[in-house]
This record gives C-alpha cells, structure tokens and sequence, in this order.
C-alpha cells in the first residue's frame, strides 16, 4: 500500500512584494504551474502576500495577468496582506526586492520561527547581476515583461532547490 501522499510533508512557501497584486501574485501562479509540470503540485504549497494592505480583496493588476497569461499562467489569487503569523506558517519567505525583505527582517520574531527569510533574485540563474525583481507598478510594458522573465528564472531555481522530502 503506497501512503506516500498522505504521510509526506508539504513544503510552505509564501512570496511577498509591496502590494501582492503584481509581482508576489505572478510568482505564486509561474511557481504552482511550474510545481505541476514537475509533478510536485501536492508537496509544495505556494502563496503570496503583500507588505501594504492597499490592494487587499483584489485580483493581480490587469497587466501582470495580461503578461502573465502571454506566458501560460493563469493568475486569480486576491490580495492579502502579510501577517506576523505567516512567520510561523510558512517553511519559506522570499522577498521579491531589497525594501521587501528589510521590512520582513525587521519584523521577524527575536526568538525564531518556522520561517526562513531569502530574497527572490537569490535564485535568479539566468540574470547574472540582476538584485531585485523591480517593481512594475508604476512601468510600462517592458517592466511587466521582464517580471515574468524574471519570475520564470528564480522559480525554476527555487524549485531545484526546494529540500522536499523524498
Ligand atoms: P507589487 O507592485 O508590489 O509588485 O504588487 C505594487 C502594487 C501596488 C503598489 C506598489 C507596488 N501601490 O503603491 O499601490
């Protein structure tokens, strides 16, 4: 009898940007589709989240989901933002920019948590010299485009190195 399903653990991951309707949405839908293809959908669970509460309750701005869907990923996640809780929720946080990840490092508990805090352009492979996944909100096109690019990259090197379970 194979309980392998039911007995392994799901590895939690949870992507913050600034308002969780481009950047974090994008990367929760590329890395739930990428899961997929690798036949991992039901060892990792991804979400997303976002520092500011601006956008909370909203689908991803028209022109990430626009971008996004060129590329074949469906975004439909709506907006939240980050609670300390998440700390203690997730297996891994990953900042998509350097502001993103000092507001996190600032509120993560003295104590210790669940959580391990990385930035996103940590896992970028194909970007050599790229810090960041820039925020495109206030962008034209060419800055949507490159999120996805960028996206696309880290997720897939995310992936390698995701420690699941065998
Ligand atoms: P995101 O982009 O952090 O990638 O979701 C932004 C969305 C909204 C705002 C800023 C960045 N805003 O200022 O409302």
């Amino acid at each position: 009898m194979d309980n392998a399903r039911h007995t392994t653990k799901l590895y939690r991951v949870l992507f913050v940007c600034l308002g969780n309707i481009c950047r974090s949405p994008a990367a929760e839908g590329i890395m739930k589709e990428m899961a997929a293809q690798r036949g991992l959908a039901d060892r990792v669970d991804v979400d997303s989240a976002g520092i500011g509460g601006w956008h909370v309750g909203q689908l991803p701005d028209s022109r990430m989901r626009r971008h996004a869907a060129a590329r074949g990923y469906r975004l439909d996640s709506r907006a939240r933002q980050f609670a300390d809780g998440d700390f203690d929720r997730f297996d891994l946080i990953v900042a998509m920019d350097a502001d993103n990840y000092a507001c996190l490092s600032r509120r993560k508990p003295a104590g210790g948590c669940r959580a391990r805090l990385v930035g996103m352009a940590d896992y970028l492979r194909s970007h050599p010299g790229c810090h960041a996944i820039p925020d495109p909100y206030y962008g034209g096109d060419a800055d949507f485009g490159l999120v996805v690019e960028l996206l696309e990259d880290a997720c897939a090197g995310l992936l390698d190195e995701l420690p699941l379970p065998k």
